[in-house]
């Protein structure tokens, strides 16, 4: 979401390196938070056990006041695709799903990641493979974000995984550049045409991040302002990366 025109900013290997580090305090917070979903959790006990995290790790959240969103993690349980608000009320049941985003800042610097994770192991064959179909298209784009190559051709990586297994691109919510901004140029649409879109050099640092819907693609927000729901109540997955364009090839910096 946000700032999509502009300038390109690209990072110098320093740079990048710190971006390494915010990364990596993205990565351990969700860590650490999958392992507390379970039946029973509620996603404000999520909540709390990120915002300790991040602050132990001498890090600032970067969601919490960014446009006045009030927590530092986004909790999307089933239909809900993005931007769900952690509340003590929303207690998880096995069966579910939940996608839980995290950004952080360290030094200057963002990092910024999202799993999907079942709620206890009995989870739908149909909807463990919206999970798998979700998560493995993200490394397909991933895998496209190289020197020479445009950003259609991440989209188009992306779209065409997701669409051979029967599920659809959410069209309405998109990735971005990232660095000493959550947000900066360019959008990263999960759908398009190799070509398309402005061409990938060295230092681009990409925040890859496909939503995947079970059902159509349609995207609604609700009456808080924030939680994306799919228009046909089916499940939604999203999984995101933060990944460098190097001469060496891609480079995960959220791990
Ligand atoms: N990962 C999401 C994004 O990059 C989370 C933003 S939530 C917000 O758009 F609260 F910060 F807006
Ligand atoms: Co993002």
């Amino acid at each position: 979401m946000g700032s999509g025109e502009g300038r390109i900013v690209r990072k110098s290997p320093a740079e990048i390196d710190k971006m390494r580090r915010s990364g990596h305090i993205v990565r351990q917070v969700l860590d650490r938070v999958k392992s507390l979903v379970a039946p029973g959790a509620t996603t404000m006990d999520l909540e709390k056990a990120a915002e300790k995290l991040i602050a132990d790790l001498g890090a600032t959240p970067a969601f919490k006041g960014y446009y006045d969103y009030p927590c530092v993690l986004c909790t999307s349980v089933n239909e809900e695709i993005v931007h769900g608000i952690p509340s003590e009320k929303r207690v998880l049941k096995a069966g579910d799903i939940v996608s839980i985003d995290c950004g952080a800042v360290f030094d200057g610097y963002y990092g910024d990641a999202a799993i999907t994770v079942p709620v206890g192991d009995a989870l739908a064959p149909e909807v463990k493979k919206l999970l798998d179909v979700t998560e493995a298209s993200l490394y397909k784009g991933i895998e496209q974000a190289r020197i020479g190559n445009t950003i259609g051709h991440v989209g188009s990586a992306i779209q065409k995984h997701v669409e051979a297994a029967g599920f659809s691109i959410v069209r309405d919510f998109v990735g971005h550049g990232i660095g000493t901004k959550l947000h900066e140029p360019p959008q990263i649409p999960n759908f398009g045409k190799k070509g398309q879109g402005a061409e990938l050099s060295e230092g681009m640092v990409l925040a890859i991040e496909p939503m995947v819907n079970s059902g159509g693609p349609d995207a609604k927000v609700l009456s808080d302002k924030w939680t994306a729901v799919t228009v046909d109540g089916s499940y939604s997955a999203h999984f995101e990366h933060c990944v460098a364009v190097t001469k060496q090839g891609p480079v995960i910096l959220t791990n």
